[in-house]
C-alpha cells in the first residue's frame, strides 16, 4: 500500500471540488480545497479594500490573514475559517468569484497560499483540487488530473448547484464569471493553469458526476496497490 497526493486541477466549474470530496471520501483521504483558501483572502481584501496594485497593503493584509479548515461535526466536512469566522458560505458567493482571481494573481498571496498547502499536504493522503497543485504545488503528486469541460455545461452546472443554496444568478452572468476567471488563472505570470506533461486529462462535459468520480478512484486504486 502507497499513500498518494491526488492533484485536481482545471477550469472554473467542472466540478473538481465535488469531484475531489467523493474521490477523497471514497479513499479515506483529506479533501483540501486549495481555491477555498484564495476565496477566503479575497474575502479579507474586499471587506479591508485591499488595493491590489499596493504591495505594502498587500503584505500588511497578508500577515493579518488566517485561514483554517475545521471539520464540522454534523456534516464531517471541512469548513473554511478567516481569523476564526466560518466564512464557508460568503466565500461561495459572486462577489467573490468576480475578484478572487485578480487576488490570487498577486505572487505574494500565491506564496503564502502556497506554503500553507504544502503543510497541509506533507502528510499525504490528500486529494487536493486547484489550479496549480500538479505543476507547482505538488510537482511530486503520484495522480495528476486535469479536469475540462464545455463553457455552456459548466454554467449550467453551476446554476443549479448556486440554485439548490437558494442562489439566483443569471445564466449568462455566470457563464461570463467563469469564462473571465478562465482567462485570468490560465494567463497570470506565475504558476497560471496549465495541463502538465504527466496529468490525466478528463473532459466531463459528457459523464456523469459518478463516472468521472469512479474513472478517478480507479485511477488512484491502481497506484494505492503498487
Ligand atoms: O476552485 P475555485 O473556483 O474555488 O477557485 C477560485 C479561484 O482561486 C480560481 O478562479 C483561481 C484561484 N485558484 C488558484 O489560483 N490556484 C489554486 N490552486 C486554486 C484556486
Amino acid at each position: 500500500m502507497h499513500d498518494i497526493i491526488i492533484a485536481l486541477d482545471g477550469y472554473s466549474g467542472c466540478g473538481k471540488s465535488s469531484t475531489a470530496k467523493e474521490v477523497a471520501k471514497a479513499l479515506g483521504y483529506t479533501y483540501l480545497d486549495s481555491g477555498a483558501m484564495y476565496r477566503a483572502a479575497t474575502l479579507y481584501f474586499i471587506r479591508n479594500q485591499i488595493d491590489v496594485q499596493n504591495t505594502q497593503a498587500i503584505d500588511r493584509a497578508l500577515n493579518n490573514i488566517d485561514i483554517h479548515f475545521y471539520r464540522n461535526k454534523e456534516t464531517l466536512r471541512n469548513e473554511t475559517y478567516l481569523n476564526g469566522e466560518n466564512v464557508e458560505e460568503e466565500i461561495r458567493k459572486m462577489e467573490v468569484s468576480e475578484h478572487v482571481s485578480a487576488v490570487s494573481a498577486i505572487p505574494e498571496v500565491r506564496r503564502k497560499m502556497v506554503k500553507q498547502q504544502r503543510t497541509l499536504g506533507a502528510g499525504r493522503r490528500v486529494v487536493m483540487d486547484g489550479r496549480d497543485i500538479g505543476s507547482h504545488v505538488f510537482p511530486e503528486a503520484e495522480l495528476k488530473i486535469f479536469m475540462k469541460a464545455d463553457l455552456a455545461v459548466r454554467a449550467q452546472r453551476r446554476k443549479k448547484e448556486l440554485e439548490e443554496k437558494g442562489v439566483e444568478v443569471k445564466l449568462e452572468e455566470i457563464e461570463r464569471n467563469l469564462a473571465e476567471r478562465d482567462r485570468i488563472d490560465t494567463s497570470r505570470a506565475q504558476s497560471p493553469l496549465v495541463k502538465v506533461e504527466d496529468a490525466i486529462e478528463i473532459d466531463t462535459t459528457n459523464l456523469s458526476f459518478s463516472e468521472q468520480v469512479n474513472k478517478i478512484i480507479k485511477l488512484a486504486k491502481e497506484l494505492i496497490r503498487k
